[in-house]
């Protein structure tokens, strides 16, 4: 095995959008089948139709038949942007604004609201998950088969190691709700590309499924087998080409799935959509759009509000790293997120606490300036206003952030029981 590892935690590795890739073969009477993909920080650069040097033909060539959505908008990190995912609903209005959560964190996405799968059972789908959660799991409620899914196989955690399947050095895999603990050794994409196929094998294709397919790749810790390396050898930095590695086997299981899918005559009924929770993490080597400017996990933008042509930016931290570029701003890749920083993660504290001085407001024709480089902020004060008042229609259904700190109790089952298990029941 070819691996290194950049850091052993580093959820910390994210950003912005990449693209949102969508397919649907043909229409039918029924509901389609729903093969939701999510790759883990892909970088924006690092996918063959965006122009890198990273083999994806499968991905690639499901982007020239399907739709890209180059220009959406997702959370800066995991935690979030899934919620947002499962729920349909902005973080600020779940509580699940705050960074990501912790092998011990004493909460999760909020029992009260419907999932994604659970909506779709209503409709008669028959609904799979296979890989990452990373929505809570202190109590059973708040895991997958919980919350909508018929079948769940992977992990509930974040960042954990894709030979050992741990994270701070305990185990975290579960096929439903048994811990797995036979799969030491063997990297994980095989293993969950397996159990997709064997879910869609086994499924009836006279009712809708739905797989969801949140893939560990191509997240930190850095490793990928050395079959999947060696095409990379023209990449001198070591962790860069093990990245690329990441990448490649994650489109060989893409193509694997979307096979599975054809010899079980599902596809040409399928609706599919590929997507990353965030973005490349620099740390992780990965690229993102703002590559020359080293910017990793961060909301640098402050409040962000997006509409037609116009982007505005408000509450942009001004004496940080989260400084726009075009203002000086450059962040240290090297360092960590300081803990007292995880607040500006927050949106809502980030509106409403704030830190240090702010630049206030900030608008861009994102049509005619995509990099953000002419604030029209003054030349257009109506749009402005307009979009403020919106931000301030969303900031009447914010709620506090749930973050509470890591509960020791956690530690405590998880080493009795050598695997992460919820522990408030
Ligand atoms: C769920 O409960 C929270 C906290 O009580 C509340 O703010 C939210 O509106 C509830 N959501 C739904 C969908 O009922
Ligand atoms: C597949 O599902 C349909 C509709 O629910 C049912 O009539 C049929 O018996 C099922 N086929 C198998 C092989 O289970
Ligand atoms: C894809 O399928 C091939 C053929 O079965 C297999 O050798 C390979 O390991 C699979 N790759 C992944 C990533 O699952
Ligand atoms: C932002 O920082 C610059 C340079 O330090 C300073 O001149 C400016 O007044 C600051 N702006 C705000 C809104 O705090
Ligand atoms: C933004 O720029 C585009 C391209 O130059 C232009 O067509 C459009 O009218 C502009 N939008 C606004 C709201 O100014």
């Amino acid at each position: 095995m070819a691996a290194s590892s950049v850091s052993a935690m580093s959820p910390l590795c994210s950003l912005i959008a990449v693209f949102l890739l969508v397919t649907r073969v043909k229409g039918g009477a029924s509901p389609p089948h729903i093969l939701l993909v999510v790759v883990d920080d892909l970088g924006w650069s690092d996918v063959g139709f965006h122009g890198s040097k990273i083999q994806t033909p499968n991905i690639d060539k499901l982007a020239a038949e399907g739709v890209v959505l180059d220009n959406y908008y997702v959370l800066p990190i995991c935690t979030p942007t899934r919620s947002a995912l499962m729920t349909g609903r902005y973080p600020i209005h779940t509580g699940m604004q705050h960074f990501v959560l912790y092998p011990a964190s004493p909460y999760g996405l909020p029992l009260n609201f419907t999932t994604l799968p659970q909506k779709l059972k209503e409709s008669g789908y028959a609904t799979h998950m296979v890989g990452k959660w990373h929505l809570g799991y202190n109590k059973w409620a708040y895991t997958p088969t919980y919350r909508g899914f018929d079948s769940f196989y992977g992990y509930y955690n974040g960042a954990e190691d894709h030979y050992t399947h741990k994270v701070w050095d305990i185990l975290d895999f579960r096929d439903n709700k048994e811990a797995v603990r036979d799969l030491e050794g063997r990297f994980g994409t095989f293993a969950f590309a397996e159990r997709a196929k064997e879910i869609i094998k086994s499924h009836n294709s006279s009712n809708p499924l739905f797989l969801y397919m949140a893939f560990q790749n191509v997240h930190g810790p850095v490793e990928a087998p050395q079959k999947y390396t060696d095409k990379y050898s023209f990449i001198e930095d070591e962790t860069r080409r093990t990245y690329a590695g990441m990448v490649d086997i994650v489109d060989e299981a893409v193509g694997n799935i979307t096979e599975a899918m054809k010899d079980a005559g599902l596809w040409e009924d399928t609706l599919m959509v590929l997507t990353t929770d965030n973005g490349g993490g620099t740390c992780d080597h990965a690229t993102s759009p703002l590559d020359d400017d080293d910017l990793s996990i961060s909301i640098y933008e402050g409040i962000a509000l997006r509409a037609g042509d116009m982007k505005l930016l408000m509450s942009v931290g001004n004496d940080t790293w989260f400084k726009p570029p075009e203002l000086g701003g450059k962040p240290d890749k090297k360092q960590d997120i300081p803990h007292g920083k995880y607040e500006e993660i927050d949106w809502l504290a980030t509106a409403t606490k704030g830190t240090g001085s702010l630049l206030d407001v900030a608008l861009y024709n994102i049509t005619a300036d995509p990099t953000e480089h002419e604030d029209l902020s003054e030349k257009l004060p109506d749009v402005v206003k307009a979009l403020q008042a919106r931000v301030q229609y969303y900031m009447k259904g914010a709620v506090p952030s749930l973050y509470r700190p890591n509960d020791p109790k956690a530690f405590i089952k998880a080493a009795l029981d050598g695997v992460w298990t919820p522990w408030e029941d």
